[in-house]
C-alpha cells in the first residue's frame, strides 16, 4: 500500500510525514513522528489516554485518521512546556499528586489546557465535565480536579500564553519526568 504524505503543524513546528493511509493520528504521532507522550489505551474512544489538541480542540487521536490532519495543527503533551518551563498545569499536577503512574496524565493535561484556554475560571462542575472522557485508575480524580483549580490561580498572563513548545520534549525538570508529566515515563 502506498504511503500518504501530509504537511501539518505539530507543536508549533511545520512537519511533513508519510504513513500508511489507514493509520490513526495516534499511530502517526507515536510511530512516525516519535512523539510517544500521547498514550495508547483502549483504541475505542473510551479512556482518553490518547487525547491531543487538533486546532486547539481536544480530540481522541485513536479515532482520528492521520489523513484528516492535512494542514491542521496538532498539540501533544510534548508541546505544553516552553523554553524548558513547565505549563502551570504540569506544575500543579506534580505538586498535588495528580500524576501517579502517569499513564493517563498526558490526556488529562491537554484536555485541561483546552478548557483553560477557553474558560479563564471554570467551575468545578465545568472541570469535571471537560475531563469526563478521561479515565484514571490511580488518583480517584480529586487531586486532578484540585490541580486544575490550582493552575487557574497560578496562571500569570505570560504563562497563560504558553502554547505548544518546540523543545517541550527536552524538559529539564526532573520532577516532571519522574511523574510522567512530559509523557516520557511510559512509551
Ligand atoms: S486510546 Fe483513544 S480513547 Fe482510549
Ligand atoms: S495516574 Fe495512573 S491512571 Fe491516572
Amino acid at each position: 500500500m502506498q504511503n500518504h504524505h501530509i504537511a501539518l503543524t505539530v507543536n508549533d513546528e511545520a512537519t511533513e510525514v508519510a504513513f500508511a493511509p489507514y493509520k490513526t493520528l495516534l499511530e502517526v504521532l507515536r510511530e512516525d513522528l516519535n512523539l510517544c507522550g500521547t498514550k495508547h489505551g483502549c483504541e475505542l474512544g473510551e479512556c482518553g489516554a490518547c487525547a491531543v489538541l487538533l486546532d486547539g480542540q481536544p480530540v481522541l487521536s485513536c479515532l482520528v485518521l492521520g489523513v484528516e490532519c492535512e494542514g491542521r495543527s496538532v498539540t501533544t503533551v510534548e508541546g505544553l512546556a516552553r523554553d524548558g518551563r513547565l505549563h502551570p498545569l504540569q506544575e500543579t499536577f506534580a505538586d498535588l499528586g495528580a500524576a501517579q503512574c502517569g499513564y493517563c496524565t498526558p490526556g488529562f493535561l491537554v484536555t485541561a489546557k483546552a478548557l483553560l484556554d477557553e474558560h479563564a475560571h471554570p467551575t468545578r462542575d465545568q472541570i469535571r465535565e471537560a475531563l469526563s472522557g478521561n479515565l484514571c485508575r490511580c488518583t480517584g480524580y480529586q487531586q486532578i480536579f484540585e490541580a486544575v483549580e490550582k493552575a487557574i490561580g497560578d496562571r500569570s498572563p505570560e504563562r497563560l500564553a504558553i502554547r505548544e513548545s518546540p523543545d517541550g520534549a527536552s524538559l529539564s525538570n526532573e520532577h516532571a519526568r519522574s511523574a510522567g508529566l512530559s509523557g516520557e515515563r511510559h512509551q
